[in-house]
């Protein structure tokens, strides 16, 4: 089949669900940010910074990270004195770790205030049981201690993440967001708040509908709305009043039975009833991580002191790894041990050539090797494989406003984006362009005459 079909009264025609330009998505973004809680440390590099790498490097992606300065407030709000520190800390950090300006927009959350404006819109339209159920919000309630939690801000999280997402679509562009496990429920969140969203600025009555030629389908929808037709004849201008009035009763008729329902029993007249998609529904994409547990075998956190920062000395390296927890079934020297079992051996893997992790495989299994040798040999390939991202460290921590320069160009590059995205929502929210012509339009013409 081909060609341009139109569309007869009475044909079937299938209206695409509102999200299915993303299916013909002609470009891709990239959009992920990290609080800056500090200097990163290996966990964060193999977390989520690799991740980010590859597809900085790979063309098909357009990536734009950022430093969630915002997100940090949600819950320092109380000191925020090392804020801006940090971030250049984390900047120093991922451009360490390989980020390159040329290839990806790096930039600060704060200083494209649109996500601000943004995150103000969305926040209408989300309801606060959708918030209040997010399992990181609850966890958080529950088990910090050390601040008060329960403010807007930080219940808000998930909405000011879902405009730092969403406010990177644009029509006919795939949105792509990296995360860890951790995040995803506020990934998916945010793709419920833009789908409520889009249906509240997104849905209209197309114009046509009051054309000459479709007075038919024009009854068959106030059938189906159950209006009573009007004396005023179809195919008449009809007044913007009457569109608007239609379109309040459709919408709330869609609302109360769902917007797919609706489409299914207006049938072919659904086309009258578009749903722009005023924002891209974001598409996450999890991390598949490996696993790198901290030196003693919990997860790798700042706050449990069992780190390696990108910054390590290696005479810290050598120092912490000597004291690494090994697998804890294997006490003496003599004891055959289990790899899978050692957080050790879980390095091994992220920095040992094959040749050395085998070599520690077999030998733990037999007890051919002691753990203080196996962990030293691990150490020296942790060296060696943190020493160029270091030196990259020292090189950009001994230049601040280098940094400081690429987060200005990346944020001013952000921002007209981020403008670019405003202009369009505003005018789907408010229609203040659409107001404007009709007030100022008929007076210049009026004037030229
Ligand atoms: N919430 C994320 C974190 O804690 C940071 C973040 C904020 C983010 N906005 C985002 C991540 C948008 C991905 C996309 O690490
Ligand atoms: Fe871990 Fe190596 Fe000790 Fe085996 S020998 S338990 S792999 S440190």
């Amino acid at each position: 089949m081909g060609g341009a079909t139109t569309a007869a009264l009475g044909e079937d025609i299938s209206v695409p669900p509102p999200e299915s330009t993303q299916g013909q998505a002609t470009r891709k973004r990239v959009l992920s940010g990290m609080r800056p809680t500090g200097r990163l440390h290996i966990g964060h590099y193999f977390g989520a910074l690799q991740n980010w790498i590859k597809l900085q490097n790979d063309p098909q992606y357009e990536c734009f990270y950022f430093i969630a300065d915002w997100h940090a407030m949600t819950s320092d709000y109380a000191d925020t004195s090392q804020i801006a520190q940090n971030s250049i800390e984390i900047a120093t950090d991922f451009l360490a770790s390989g980020l390159d300006p040329k290839k990806s927009t790096i930039f600060v959350q704060s200083a494209v205030p649109e996500h601000a404006e943004l995150h103000l819109l969305l926040s209408m339209v989300t309801p606060l049981g959708w918030l209040e159920r997010v399992p990181t919000y609850k966890e958080a309630l529950d088990n910090v201690k050390e601040k008060d939690l329960h403010t807007f801000g930080f219940l808000g999280y998930p909405v000011l993440q879902t405009a730092d997402i969403v406010m990177y679509g644009e029509p006919d562009c795939a949105l792509i967001v990296p995360v860890g496990e951790d995040q995803a429920s506020h990934v998916e969140l945010g793709r419920e708040i833009v789908r409520r969203a889009d249906f509240y600025y997104g849905f209209r009555v197309d114009p046509s509908l009051f054309d000459k030629g479709n007075e038919e389908w024009l009854g068959f929808v106030r059938a189906k709305l159950a209006l009573k037709p009007t004396d005023e004849p179809a195919g008449q201008r009809i007044s913007v009043g009457e569109l608007a009035i239609l379109g309040l009763i459709a919408k709330r008729y869609a609302q109360n039975v769902g917007f797919e329902n609706f489409l299914k029993e207006m049938g072919p007249a659904g086309r009258f009833f578009p749903c722009d998609t005023v924002w891209s529904l974001p598409e996450f994409k999890l991390t598949k991580t490996p696993r790198i547990p901290g030196t003693d075998g919990r997860k790798m956190s700042k706050s449990y002191g069992n780190t390696i920062m990108l910054s390590e000395s290696d005479d810290s390296i050598r120092a912490k790894t000597k004291v690494m927890m090994t697998d804890p079934a294997r006490k003496r020297r003599t004891d055959p041990g289990d790899p899978d079992k050692c957080p050790a051996f879980d390095w091994h893997k992220l920095f040992s050539p094959p040749d050395v992790i085998q070599w520690a495989d077999q030998n733990c299994r037999t007890a051919g090797i002691g753990c203080i040798e196996c962990k030293a040999a691990m150490a020296e390939h942790l060296i060696r494989w943190i020493q160029p991202v270091r030196q990259r460290r020292e090189e950009y921590a001994a230049h601040p406003d280098k940094v400081l320069h690429i987060l200005d160009e990346g944020s001013a590059k952000a921002r007209k984006v981020a403008q670019k995205t405003m202009a369009r929502v505003r005018e789907a929210v408010f229609h203040w362009e659409e107001k404007r012509k009709e007030i100022v339009a008929p007076r210049a013409i009026g004037k030229a005459d």
